[in-house]
């Protein structure tokens, strides 16, 4: 049985649309952004992750940075396939050791049965033996430390890159799911326009990104503000480069329609969860997870609008992975996973 276990690698993938996460023996060993370079002509792979993120809204005509998981599900089959295959190659697990490979990945919860059997057909490239499938709710939750089997009711609302799933679990089951293309891509593409109408600047999601994550918020006024941050773009009037100082307030402005859209799912969910589960939530409250949890203020602004508790998750860019990385030490366990035989 030692002999067995020192063979065997295990890896807990959360296949997230802008950031993939790998847990191997308990530690986080690839966290990276979901995109790949390619060659438009050969259509090689160039980069993966982090490296192929530099290049993005940089390229010339010879290479083109794909997002393999646009909405939440799975835009570029080929492209997917390449960024999970290089993503895991990153672990650098030696080929001797392949001899059993076990992998538990996650995925967004809107991904077709097409799509599943494209994601194990990359776990089989990698000469995966045991793949299993979770959907990201249930691995948000498990990740928070909620007991997923028991008989009450948890409402988990995770805010990623593509969409915001919002869910209720319980009996190791999702009870209801309302899934919105309303997350931190379409913030980033509030905030680019915003500064286009308001300032007159073109700039890149890249810079939407780093301007969301330093002056980001859900409300107009906050009681620990950040400080304004500088936004150097080009001027569409005269074409020339300038600077402009961004306040948290005009991004609390125009973030306003989509964090309205993340309340009425929010809302329509708590509408549509069966009565004796509702009052376990109310009871509880509800646990945010994903990046855009941590929009300032978003929290305050939730609770406001629903009446009720709102916990943001600890290290809630993580919590997917690391729930992920409980159902693989239980995959004989958890009924909620999926086999390749289920699909
Ligand atoms: N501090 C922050 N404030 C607001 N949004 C953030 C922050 N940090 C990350 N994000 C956003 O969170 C999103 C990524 O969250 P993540 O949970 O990794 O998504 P996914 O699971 O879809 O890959 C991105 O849109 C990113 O811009
Ligand atoms: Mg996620």
């Amino acid at each position: 049985m030692k002999l067995f276990n020192f063979f065997a690698q295990e890896l807990a993938i959360d296949l997230g649309t802008a950031n993939t996460l790998i847990i191997q023996d308990g530690k986080v060993v690839v966290d990276e952004p979901s995109i790949i370079a390619m060659d438009r002509r050969s259509n090689e792979v160039i980069a993966v992750g982090s490296k192929a993120m530099q290049m993005h809204g940089k390229t010339h005509e010879n290479i083109k940075t794909i997002r393999p998981l646009r909405d939440g599900v799975i835009a570029d089959f080929q492209a997917a396939e390449s960024m999970i295959e290089g993503l895991i190659r990153m672990v650098g697990m030696k080929r001797r050791f392949f001899s059993h490979l076990k992998m538990v990945i996650c995925i967004p919860s809107g991904i077709t049965e097409v799509e599943k059997r494209a994601v194990f057909d990359s776990a089989d490239h990698v000469d995966s033996k045991e793949t299993y499938l979770i959907h990201e709710p249930m691995a948000a939750a498990l990740g928070i430390g909620l007991d997923v089997e028991e008989a009450t009711g948890n409402m988990i609302i995770d805010i990623g890159g593509g969409t915001t799933e919002i869910a209720v679990i319980a009996l190791s089951g999702i009870v209801c799911d309302q899934s919105i293309r309303t997350a931190g891509d379409e913030f980033s593409l509030d905030i680019i326009s915003h500064m286009k109408r308001e300032h007159n600047i073109q700039i890149g999601e890249r810079t939407a990104e780093q301007i969301k994550i330093q002056v980001g918020s859900a409300l107009p006024k906050l009681d620990n503000p950040p400080e304004d941050f500088a936004v150097s773009g080009r001027d569409l009037m005269t074409g020339v480069p300038k600077q402009v100082l961004i306040s948290y307030s005009e991004i609390a402005h125009a973030l306003e329609k989509s964090i309205n859209k993340i309340e009425e799912a929010v809302m329509r969910a708590l509408d549509t969860t069966p009565p004796e589960l509702s009052s376990d939530i109310y009871e509880r409250g509800v646990y945010l997870t994903g990046g855009g949890a941590l929009l300032r203020g978003l929290d305050k602004r939730l609770s406001q609008k629903i009446k009720l508790n709102v916990h943001v998750a600890e290290d809630p860019l993580r919590a997917v992975v690391r729930g992920t990385g409980i159902a693989l030490k239980n995959t004989d366990r958890f009924s909620f996973l999926i086999d390749r035989k289920s699909i």
